[in-house]
């Protein structure tokens, strides 16, 4: 069969990897995608949906997958539903789970799903008198989409008033930030707990924790994502039975009583706090990075597995017991104005170390691998332990190269902690 994905990144190039490991497969293609993902490239931009489709029926595309959440929220699914195409992915109304914090927000405070107290607001005075009444640590949150940049953590009262400024009064993410969402700071491991869902039916993914800030020891700006590893060891047993039943479950049962038919991925980004598992944001997605590690972890064939869920068959995951870590290479500049075109080398020396190493960013001129975007590549190995699959990515990380190249040193170190 011929599979479409769509979208640019690394967990693009992750899904690609897996899925033409599929013997059912007989090509996939990838719109648009970069310079270092080995799939037939479609020069149509993720969230031009019509073309997308047009490009599906003219190809006799069999099934479509959808990485990035623009072009969900956009409504690729309800177009391509709508020429009878088979894709993954949640409709336009479904997305806005993610696409506005303000509706995921009074959703999930209608429905019981704990999360953060908060407040909304669309006017930047009422928000900033009421950051003064509250007091801080508080979270600013653009309610519109913002590729990881719309969440500021403020440790002061001061920075809160700069973020209201940032996102409301100098408008610094446009639209997204015409209302806000002010929320109490909580405290925690992060988890991401991504499950596949058909309505009712789901089928949980193996669990992650991404590093969302820019630097080492969870400091600087918040980004997409700078590293992930899987398993997350902070979710045992007992503490994924709670995520299924008080988040997922109820999640699911909330969207059908609203009459919203779910089907695609869902990720409940989540904070454990003491008071239990609660909701930061859904992402109507797999998440960038967490996909990569997480889809190394899935034995056989997963193509397969995917189709007969989405053709309603009752489907189960066998699981890798290795861990798998992925660090984010990334351009200087990066998150706010990534330097681009620099040269990169050594990505052949890494991958002789046993990592993979999936493109995020790339484009070839003249022959050479340039770098073309802030999240340049990700360096992913395992290891029968977290510490191994830190080692192995780091030691293939020391092989690559280019001008103005940063990461973290120290994904995998939270949970290293308690291993
Ligand atoms: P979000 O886009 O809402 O997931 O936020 C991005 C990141 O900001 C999260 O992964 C957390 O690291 C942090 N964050 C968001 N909301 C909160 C909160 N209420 N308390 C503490 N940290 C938060
Ligand atoms: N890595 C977080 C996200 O994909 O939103």
């Amino acid at each position: 069969m011929k599979v479409l994905v769509v979208g640019n990144g690394g967990r693009e190039h992750a899904l690609v990897w897996k899925i033409a490991q599929s013997p059912l497969v007989k090509e996939v293609f990838i719109a648009k995608g970069n310079a270092g993902i080995e799939a037939k490239k479609v020069n149509i931009n993720p969230s031009e949906v019509a073309l997308l489709a047009d490009f599906a029926q003219r190809e006799g595309i069999d099934f479509t997958i959808v990485g990035p959440e623009a072009p969900l929220v956009e409504g690729i699914v309800d177009e391509f539903e709508r020429r009878g195409l088979k894709i993954f992915g949640p409709s336009k109304r479904a997305s806005l789970l993610e696409g506005s914090k303000v509706f995921a927000k009074q959703f999930m405070l209608k429905h019981g799903i704990p999360t953060a107290n908060f407040e909304v607001f669309e006017d930047p005075d009422k928000a900033k008198r009421f950051i003064r009444d509250f007091g801080a640590p508080v979270v600013v949150k653009a309610d519109g989409l913002a590729s990881g940049k719309g969440a500021i953590v403020c440790k002061t009262e001061q920075s809160a008033i700069e973020a209201i400024d940032f996102l409301m009064v100098r408008k610094a993410l446009g639209e997204a930030g015409k209302r806000v969402v002010i929320e109490e700071f909580l405290e925690g491991e992060e988890a991401s707990y991504i499950v596949m869902v058909d309505g009712e039916r789901y089928v949980p993914l193996p669990t992650s924790q991404d590093h969302k800030r820019l630097l080492d020891g969870d400091t600087g700006p918040n980004t997409g994502g700078m590293g992930a590893y899987s398993p997350n060891p902070f979710i045992n047993s007992q503490k994924e039975e709670e995520i299924k039943k008080n988040i997922i479950e109820k999640t699911l049962k909330a969207l059908a009583t609203e009459g919203i038919h779910y089907r695609g991925f869902l990720y409940a980004g989540l904070m454990l706090t003491s008071e239990g598992p609660k909701v930061l944001e859904f992402n109507v997605r797999l998440g960038d990075p967490e996909a990569q590690p997480l889809l190394m972890r899935i034995k056989g064939d997963f193509l397969e597995k995917l189709l007969n869920f989405y053709e309603g068959k009752d489907v189960e995951l066998e699981l890798d017991d290795r861990f798998a870590l992925c660090v984010v290479l990334a351009s200087k500049g990066y998150p706010d104005s990534p330097e681009v075109g620099k040269e990169i080398t050594g990505i052949e020396e890494a991958k002789k170390e046993g990592a993979l190493v999936f493109s995020c960013a790339t484009e070839l001129k003249d022959g050479k691998l340039l770098t073309a975007g802030g999240r340049v590549l990700n360096v992913c190995a395992w290891g029968k332990d977290l510490r191994e699959a830190k080692e192995k990515a780091y030691r293939a990380v020391s092989k690559i190269k280019f001008e103005g190249m940063h990461y973290r040193k120290d994904i995998g170190d939270r949970a290293l902690k308690i291993l």
